[in-house]
């Protein structure tokens, strides 16, 4: 198994690093000349990337007509009063209501108020979707404290498809800052597997604040794959790019 250097950058604040991250974007849309497949990350990180794609939308600077997203994860088990805290409710309401993207091109594993009946049910169509759409161009990314990736807990194997997931106690206190509190927070998620995640043509990891410093010190300084630190899957990926703005930590330690 080959092992590769992501690139790793490191920016003065957060706001430099979110300017790279959606020009990279726009880049990418705007140098396609036929269709073009991003992945996309919810949660607090992308959310400036997110603006900015819609201020460059709206000053005519890129068109999402040829676009097609497929996100990362969802919820299992929100209930209708819950619709706000689904991930295809932060979607829509960061980033797809506000640009011209054709919305039956914006795909999630699962919906995020499906029920799901069988145990048998077949989450992994959704890496035949995404191979089927020609693979994902751009994997955008963030990290979870823990290291995970999407919902790639601890302990999820490197071979992993999309599938139904429990979430670790420490990721659902995590995520409880955009419940009411703890008990709220779905147990169970569907999320791409790690080895959906590699089959990106090129994956942007974006880490931002101390809390995310030992999962990036983890990635950084392993030289394989390890179990215990998801995240360092994307030592097996040729073409990753970091971006951090932990310039104070990363440098003085
Ligand atoms: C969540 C999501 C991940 C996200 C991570 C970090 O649990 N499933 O896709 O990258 O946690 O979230 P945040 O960006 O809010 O720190």
């Amino acid at each position: 198994m080959n092992i590769y250097k992501p690139n790793f950058l490191i920016f003065k604040d957060k706001n430099e690093a979110d300017t790279f991250v959606s020009k990279t974007i726009i880049y990418t849309i705007n140098k396609s000349k036929s269709k073009i497949n991003l992945g996309l990350a919810t949660g607090s990180t992308p959310i400036d990337v997110y603006k900015n794609l819609v201020k460059a939308y709206k000053s005519e600077k890129v068109d999402f007509i040829k676009v097609s997203t497929f996100n990362l994860d969802e919820y299992v088990g929100l209930t209708s009063n819950y619709y706000k805290k689904s991930y295809r409710y932060f979607m829509d309401n960061t980033l797809f209501d506000k640009i011209n993207i054709n919305m039956n091109n914006t795909f999630f594993p699962i919906n995020w108020n499906a029920e799901i009946k069988s145990s048998r049910t077949k989450f992994n169509e959704y890496d035949e979707l995404i191979a089927k759409k020609g693979g994902i161009d751009l994997q955008i990314l963030g990290i979870g404290e823990n290291g995970h990736i999407a919902f790639n807990e601890p302990g999820t194997k490197l071979n992993s498809k999309t599938s139904k997931v429990n979430l670790t106690p420490e990721t659902i206190e995590a995520n409880s800052r955009f419940f009411k509190d703890a008990n709220e927070v779905p147990r169970t998620s569907v999320t791409m597997g790690l080895n959906t995640i590699l089959q990106a043509k090129k994956i942007i990891l974006i880490a931002y604040g101390d809390k995310k410093l030992n999962a990036l010190k983890a990635l950084l300084s392993a030289d394989s794959f390890n179990e215990e630190w998801p995240c360092t899957a994307l030592l097996l990926h040729p073409n990753v790019t970091i971006v951090t703005d932990l310039i104070n930590s990363i440098c003085l330690n």
